[in-house]
């Protein structure tokens, strides 16, 4: 029989001997990649085989092998899940916490679209299910493929899991488009998590903290039998890649998901306006606890396509929709002690110890004070009874001492040196913060960088978490970022040696230097947020590396900001986002030594890919620089803005000899004349949307 011929013209005899082809040629190919970290078939070509045994699958669903690839995800014993990355990206969203905050988001929607009065805003309230997100992915109209959400970017295969959720469908109906990817939550109910407890717990196996947890540890085994046990339920609420988009409204989507067979939730409402979503959100509230699962707010979305579409996104979050959380779950319990924590950036935090306490369904035993005129404030003591809560994956808080109970015989008294290294711990006037003056060689300091360098929103290097970051830096292998890119050659040289360490087998040791060898080409904002730099966080250490491109443009841009050059802070706060204290922070860094020696040891062992806009398109703008002046008609500023710099224009305050084009609204003033003055070449409204329409 051809490899080739197509499903539809299989006899039973020929797809049963395909099958069995398949099963094994997946099979090695997952032992390739998994046991042995050197996968033998593209991406692609493994798809396509997966999809081929699906699809023989489907028209033969007696025939399925016990073995079958689909109900198996990695080779046994697998080390961990195949990589996937999605095709449009997995956002998250940003968080409102109160109506103030809600009010904030329409006007933010409605100044960004420039909407009139008379224009109103319809939004979908969703509840927001405590659970985790999936991506599931159709191709003709067959279930393919299932991954999580990983850090939205890339996650992992899942699709024999997700296969085993009875909620979704395998088959879409014909109306659906050739290439489909719904995204939605997995969770566990109330009910279900109950059982599976009270099962784990007569098993004598380990129970789980809350559902959500449940869901999790189920949705990840190696196993799909395992979870096709237990009791997943999903919902779908979103889209990713999608060939064809038949719906003008998020209602609409919503409405096509349930025709198509999905769940969708029964208390997604459509509500015109800003008081229909608040009364959304008091609803949900108050049957929040009869619901057969947990919610932990309401997430709000744009109705209107075309508006989500203009609204785009910043960072990872979209413009057009928010999560409105519900108010934080409290708990009462005492204080044992109150320890200090050493920050990355020297910042002294007090923490409470706790008598452990379930607060929200998760059990509790350190809160953060967050600083001395906190404490003293609060009058926090060891020995006080206090309530504490938790708000999602914020750090649990202390509100406040219990007024009713008896109160710990003697105010706490806040340290002035560090408790790590025994520097002095200096509070500069009009400051919260006290810091230890330590710097890198206070170890706690050194430690805390390291583990921000490596973590996932910054290097993101496998293997190498919190825990393997300290037992280095203990062993004093790793005493800086650098130190971890000379790993290998220093335990190849035989001076350092894992030989009866716990945890550091052969196959872990291989894969930690494998993830840190795939490391070695990072984009430059991951490295630039990476250096852990005060004020610098992910959306800023993106602006800069959009303004300088280059490692080596950037570096060498500070150390002439760090030598008080005029001209560089100009050309950094001229960018729309960067301000003084990220300058004085770039100066500081950049102005001790040891912080540019280890950026150039650094740069030795990797490779900073310059920056690349993701979206951006060719256009007449891209590498450009524009100064936006004058009121606009039809776009808002921020509007204006993001469709530059989706052009690939880089947006700039004031004019200079350096700006490409000024685009003049009405009444332009002082920056038109400037404009004449140097010959910088003008656009009006209508010709800058022109540019990006070819
Ligand atoms: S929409 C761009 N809708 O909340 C769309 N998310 O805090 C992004 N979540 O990562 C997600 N219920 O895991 C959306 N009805 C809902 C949701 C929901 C729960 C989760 C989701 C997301 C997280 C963001």
């Amino acid at each position: 029989m051809n490899t080739q011929t197509p499903v539809e013209a299989l006899s039973p005899l020929e797809a049963a001997a395909e099958l069995a082809r398949l099963a094994r040629l997946i099979a090695a190919a997952d032992a390739a990649y998994y046991q042995k970290d050197a996968p033998d078939l593209t991406d692609a070509d493994y798809d396509a085989l997966r999809r081929r045994n699906a699809a023989i699958e489907a028209r033969f669903p007696e025939l399925a092998r016990t073995d079958s690839p689909s109900r198996r995800v990695g080779a046994a014993p697998a080390e961990g899940f195949r990589k996937v990355r999605h095709a449009a990206p997995m956002l998250s969203l940003d968080n409102a916490f109160s109506a103030e905050d809600m009010a904030e988001f329409v006007g933010s929607v409605r100044r960004f679209l420039k909407l009139p009065e008379s224009e109103a805003v319809d939004l979908i309230a969703e509840p927001k299910i405590d659970g985790l997100s999936f991506s599931a992915r159709y191709e003709d109209r067959r279930l393919v493929r299932g991954v999580t959400r990983g850090d939205g970017a890339e996650g992992e295969d899942i699709t024999a899991n997700l296969m085993t959720i009875a909620d979704l469908p395998h088959a879409l109906p014909a109306s659906a488009p050739a290439v489909f990817e719904v995204r939605g939550e997995v969770f566990m109910g109330k009910a279900g998590f109950a059982a599976l407890n009270r099962r784990q717990a007569e098993a004598g196996e380990k129970t789980f903290a809350n559902p959500r947890n449940a869901a999790a540890g189920s949705l990840r085994q190696l196993d799909p039998q395992i979870t096709a046990a237990r009791p997943l339920s999903a919902f779908a609420y979103a889209w990713g890649e999608v060939s064809e988009v038949s719906w003008a409204s998020h209602w609409e989507f919503l409405e096509t998901l349930k025709a198509w067979g999905f769940p969708v939730n029964p208390r997604s409402r459509r509500c015109a306006g800003l008081a229909e979503a608040l009364t959304a959100f008091d609803d949900l509230d108050r049957d929040r606890a009869s619901l057969p699962y947990d919610i932990d707010g309401v997430v709000y979305k744009v109705d209107r396509l075309d508006w989500q579409r203009r609204l785009g996104f910043v960072s990872r979050a979209p413009r057009w929709a928010i999560a409105h959380k519900f108010a934080a779950e409290q708990a009462r319990t005492t204080v044992e002690a109150i320890d200090i924590q050493v920050g990355r950036t020297g910042a002294l935090t007090p923490v409470a110890r706790l008598a452990p306490v379930t607060v929200g369904g998760v059990v509790v035993s350190n809160a953060t004070l967050h600083n001395e005129d906190e404490i003293r404030r609060k009058d926090v003591r060891v020995g006080d009874t206090v309530i504490v809560q938790r708000a999602g994956d914020v750090i649990p808080q202390v509100v406040a001492v219990a007024a009713d109970a008896p109160r710990g015989p003697a105010p706490y008294v806040f340290p002035e040196t560090c408790p790590v290294c025994g520097s002095h711990a200096q509070r500069p006037d009009g400051e919260a913060i006290r810091r230890c003056t330590g710097g890198l060689t206070c170890p706690a300091q050194a430690v805390e960088r390291l583990k921000h360098f490596v973590s996932r929103n910054a290097m993101n290097i496998d293997g190498l978490g919190d825990k393997a970051a300290e037992e280095f830096f203990d062993l004093g292998w790793v005493k800086r970022p650098s130190d971890i890119f000379s790993l290998q050659r220093r335990a190849t040289a035989g001076e350092i040696s894992f030989a009866g360490r716990k945890g550091w087998g052969a196959t872990s040791i291989a894969n930690l230097f494998a993830a840190i060898d795939a490391r070695r080409a990072v984009p430059l904002p991951r490295l630039i947020f990476a250096l852990g730099i005060r004020h610098i966080g992910e959306t800023t250490a993106r602006e800069l590396a959009r303004l300088y491109r280059t490692l080596p443009a950037w570096t060498e841009a500070m150390a002439r900001l760090a030598a008080g050059n005029e001209a560089a802070r100009a050309e950094l706060l001229d960018r729309d986002g960067l301000g003084d204290a990220v300058a004085d922070a770039l100066a500081e860094f950049f102005g001790e030594d040891h912080n540019t020696a280890e950026l150039a040891r650094l740069a030795e062992e990797i490779a900073a890919e310059p920056f690349a806009e993701a979206a951006a398109q060719a256009s007449p703008l891209t590498g450009k620089t524009v100064v936006f002046t004058g009121a606009l008609t039809r776009l808002s500023r921020n509007e204006a803005k993001a469709r530059a710099e989706a052009m690939g224009a880089k947006v700039a305050s004031s004019v200079s000899a350096k700006t490409d084009y000024l685009i003049v609204g009405a009444d332009a003033g002082s920056k038109a004349k400037k404009a004449a003055e140097l010959g910088v070449e003008t656009l009006t409204e209508d010709g800058f949307l022109a540019m990006g329409e070819g």
